[in-house]
């Protein structure tokens, strides 16, 4: 089994619910186990009635598991300040303010908000060498995936900047009013050692979720959640990066076979329309269904976490 395991799907399905339920799993079968949560709304910290931080903490009452909560507004902060800090090294004050302004600009748009969390995540990945098993309670979607090409782009365009910078220092030679440095200093130049590093990160992140990575996708049994998921495999299958299966969440449960209530036979009715949901995912996806859990009355946590995570086959 891959050592990153991510849970995917649209707000609300259970994500969260799983990856805490699949990580005490993992947990109690003895592996050092770290999940990590990214939803400010309903997180890991409800889940274990414990509050979790930025940090690895461990979890009360529970061997070898690990939680750690990523603010994502606060990670889009942190990016900020560090474009702001490079940015103003390298340019004049004259022109800090109207770059200050465009940083502001660019980090209120969605895309920052994935971009910063999923540079966290590599950072996460790279030093989660503590743990047997990391599991992530959201999934890369969207414009995230697509920074996965970033190396391809990045290296061209670092390529090309190496290149210019070559020609101007030649022709500073020729002019005879070059420094003798000028040369040397194309390899400690700043911007492009920062692409490089950039350029660098992402291609580890392509190569730990390619190769050490499992993705899975939770959706509930209704027509909406399930062309979701029919969006999302297809997504992930653009940057290569395949699914490894579904689980089914807030399955309803069955009523008594005696029971002729107007609850009853609502219950029989929903049941019997989603058991036909379920078949035709089972049919249409490749992605087997690892997983079905029914619907409970009230949140999961506590011995309901480990009821449910009883019912994982992952
Ligand atoms: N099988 C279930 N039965 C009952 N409630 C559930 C179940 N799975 C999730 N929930 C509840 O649904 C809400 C959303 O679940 P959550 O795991 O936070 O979803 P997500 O992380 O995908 O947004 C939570 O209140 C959670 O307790
Ligand atoms: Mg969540």
């Amino acid at each position: 089994m891959e050592k990153f395991v991510f849970f995917g799907g649209k707000g609300g399905v259970g994500k969260t619910t799983v990856s805490c339920a699949y990580a005490l799993k993992c947990a109690n079968a003895g592996q050092r186990t770290l999940v990590v949560s990214t939803d400010p709304a309903h997180s890991t910290s409800d889940v274990f009635d414990q509050q979790f931080g930025d940090d690895p903490a461990a979890v009360d009452g529970h061997e070898n598991l690990w939680a750690m909560e990523i603010d994502p507004d606060q990670e889009v902060e942190r990016h900020m300040q560090d474009i702001r800090r490079r940015m103003t090294e390298q340019v004049s004050a004259a022109i800090v303010n109207e770059i200050d302004r465009q940083i502001e600009l660019a980090h209120r748009t969605p895309g920052a908000y994935e971009a910063a969390l999923f540079d966290r995540f590599i950072q996460v990945m790279r030093e989660a060498d503590d743990f047997d098993r990391v599991v992530f309670d959201t999934s890369p979607t969207g414009g995230t995936l697509r920074l996965l090409a970033l190396p391809d782009f990045l290296g061209e365009w670092i390529e090309r900047l190496v290149q210019k910078r070559a020609k101007s220092v030649d022709l500073f030679e020729k002019a005879a009013i070059g420094e003798k440095e000028a040369r040397r200093k194309i390899d400690e130049d700043p911007l492009i050692a920062h692409l490089q590093g950039r350029k660098e990160t992402f291609e580890f992140a392509g190569r730990t979720l390619r190769e050490e990575s499992a993705f899975f996708l939770v959706l509930n049994p209704d027509e909406l959640s399930v062309r979701e998921t029919e969006r999302s495999v297809a997504e992930m299958g653009d940057q290569g990066l395949s699914v490894d299966g579904l689980v089914v969440n807030k399955v309803t449960p069955a009523p008594d076979d005696d029971d002729r209530g107007r609850g009853g036979r609502y219950l029989r009715d929903r049941v019997a329309t989603e058991r036909e949901r379920i078949e035709r995912v089972r049919e249409d996806f490749d992605e087997p269904v690892v997983a079905e859990i029914e619907s409970r009355v009230r949140e999961v946590k506590g011995d309901l976490l480990a009821a449910v995570a009883a019912e994982l086959e992952i």
